[in-house]
């Protein structure tokens, strides 16, 4: 979910309106605004879009100079009009992002004072609990207060109170939320983007924090309530980061922006002079580790797939991986002089962080993979390693999956080289696969036709087979799930040589199978197994090399020639390609690419 609001002297729904349109990528089955004018609350709710709401506006218009708004990606309650923020009770209105975990116990201590619910929200305890205080007598900031100590869970939230245009509140405990200094004008927003037209001067609130908002000031506490400094951090980003430029989608222009996000991301890791991996000092001896464990969650998980697969190759170092929604409580042992390595384009995946936390607690060394560095990740961890990505908007990552991959790269020739394990030519061979990339990245976006004379034999089929094998597996992985995200059509992603051991059984004329195939040394593999699958009439699609492509003649009806990389570099070319195969096909099926039903970029609850 996400949340804007604020308090100044200009017609804040328009701004909160079009601050929650940049906060749409966070949820978007429901939204709402509430205002305090001269006193009164109005509210005003759509299910829906964003477009929904905008019509609803212009139906019963909200004015006043101090608003709150939310757009809601659900957990408990159906995405109706009801049940969309911002939550009214008596003198109160307020918008949350994340669970209240003892909802159900408040509600049952609210009912029976004889309150009534109107949704079947986790939030509108939240209203009532708070206007429950007002009634006692509280003035709003020890009634804000007094509710949050009453809460269990994680939440972001936002609060407006009758008679207070100059007031706006806000509570964070596990969901993000940051404020933004004007002049005149103070707002809160769950990210950067949020605010970034409206201010560039931003305190992320901390967890636990709370903060008391007029148009003159901003007041911060802790969670004990003592009045705390929180650093104010002045933002580079500018709107112009955040529009589409031209492009139908913010998939379509985030494709496009792969070569840069791979290179700024390679720049700030790679000497241009030297050439060498200059990445900063490890807190751990890294020749002395014993073990890493990796984890995060959707493409994320995948590219930490295959920094499995380099480290444990080149840097010999074993690895755990798991989701992190598994590997939080399954209790594996953790061992001495351990690694903990996130992946995580947001910083704030509720999954990741709940291991963060576990896992700094076992005593881990923690290391963050992160695109949005001073987010609650980033702040958590011991040591972060920003990919420079830029903004990802649209929900299904693309050059995110790419800048993290480019990073575990760089990790893993700099643990090969402090592990003694390879010498200088190996490691400038290395590195120059990937300064090779940006370019080779560059070809790969004249392939988007010939892709889409792929994309339609997959547009017709129900269910759809991956392959690959090694380094390219997770790439395989991650084509099948962008595919299932973006284009509803199933599909799953198998190691190629695992076909025989059970989906070989679905084969048949309506399966297409996708194999992710480079010359490598794993390719004569790759190809026994398609040829298994073509034999029983499977239509076989390959992304290969040019070399590969000779070898695959009498087997595969489309192949997709890419440039000749070395085999270390692959997983992160070939993610291009398949990346685009799943936006072609969405585009045949007229889905909604950015904003695929039912999910949401930043999930922030478990
Ligand atoms: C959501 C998004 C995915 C993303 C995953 C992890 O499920 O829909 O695209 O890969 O979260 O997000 P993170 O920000 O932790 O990388």
């Amino acid at each position: 979910c996400g949340i804007c609001g604020v308090v100044g002297y200009q017609p804040a729904t328009p701004i909160v309106f079009e601050g929650l349109r940049r906060l749409e990528y966070r949820g978007y089955d429901s939204s709402g605004i509430a205002t305090v004018n001269h006193g009164q609350l109005s509210r005003c709710r759509a299910a829906g879009k964003l477009d929904n709401l905008k019509h609803a506006l212009e139906e019963t218009p909200l004015t006043g100079t101090t608003a709150i708004g939310h757009t809601r990606w659900a957990t408990h309650g159906a995405p109706t009009t009801g049940n969309a923020h911002p939550h009214q009770a008596g003198q109160v209105a307020i918008v949350h992002n994340g669970i209240i975990e003892n909802f159900s116990e408040l509600k049952s201590l609210l009912e029976a004072k004889g309150r009534f619910f109107e949704t079947e929200t986790d939030s509108e305890v939240v209203a009532h609990l708070l206007d429950e205080h007002i009634q006692q007598g509280m003035p709003p900031k020890e009634a804000a207060f007094a509710t949050i100590r009453q809460l269990r869970g994680a939440y972001a939230i936002a609060m407006i109170f009758e008679g207070h245009d100059n007031l706006l509140i806000g509570a964070r405990h596990g969901a993000p939320l940051a404020v933004g200094y004007g002049n005149g004008e103070m707002f809160l927003g769950s990210d950067s983007l949020a605010l970034a037209p409206l201010s560039n001067r931003i305190t992320y609130l901390e967890d636990g924090d709370w903060c008391v908002l007029t148009r003159e000031q901003v007041e911060i506490f802790d969670a004990t309530g003592n009045a705390v400094n929180r650093p104010v951090q002045t933002t580079s980003l500018s709107t112009g980061q955040i529009g589409k430029d031209g492009y139908r989608h913010f998939m379509e222009k985030e494709l496009h922006e792969h070569p840069v996000a791979i290179g700024q991301t390679l720049q700030r890791i790679i000497d241009p002079v030297t050439r060498r991996i200059v990445l900063p000092e490890m807190p751990f001896d890294v020749a002395n580790l014993s073990r890493a464990t990796i984890t995060a969650c959707g493409s994320a998980f995948y590219a930490g797939m295959v920094g499995r697969y380099w480290l444990e190759e080149l840097a010999r170092l074993p690895v755990d991986i798991d989701v992190a929604s598994e590997l939080r409580y399954r209790q594996p042992p953790q061992p001495d002089r351990g690694l903990a390595l996130l992946i995580s384009q947001s910083g704030e995946t509720a999954d990741t962080l709940g291991v963060l936390r576990e896992l700094k607690a076992a005593g881990q060394s923690i290391v963050s993979v992160l695109n949005v560095e001073h987010s609650t990740m980033g702040r958590e961890s011991d040591l972060v390693l920003g990919m420079v990505a830029g903004p990802e908007i649209s929900v299904a990552s693309t050059k995110a999956f790419t800048a993290q991959l480019s990073v575990l790269a760089a990790l893993t020739i700099d643990f090969a080289r402090k592990r003694n394990l390879i010498d200088e030519q190996k490691e400038r061979e290395l590195t120059d696969s990937l300064l090779d990339l940006p370019s080779h990245a560059l070809e790969v976006l004249n392939l988007f036709e010939q892709i889409r004379t792929m994309a339609r034999v997959i547009a017709q089929a129900r269910d759809v087979l991956y392959l690959g094998r090694g380094i390219c597996m997770p790439v395989a992985q991650e084509g099948a799930l962008k595919l299932k995200e973006i284009s509803y059509i199933h599909a799953e992603a198998y190691a190629a040589g695992e076909l025989k051991h059970g989906p070989i059984s679905l084969i048949d004329q309506s399966v297409p199978v996708v194999a992710i195939a480079p010359s490598t040394i794993l390719f004569d593999k790759t190809l026994s197994n398609l040829q298994e699958a073509r034999a029983r009439g499977g239509r076989i699609l390959v992304f290969t090399d040019a070399k590969g492509t000779e070898r695959l003649k009498d087997v595969a009806e489309h192949v997709i020639v890419l440039p000749d990389v070395n085999a270390f570099a692959t997983p992160i070319l070939y993610a291009i390609p398949v990346q685009i195969l799943a936006y072609e096909v969405a585009l045949l099926k007229g889905t909604d690419v950015d904003q695929p039903r039912n999910l949401a970029k930043s999930v922030t609850v478990e």
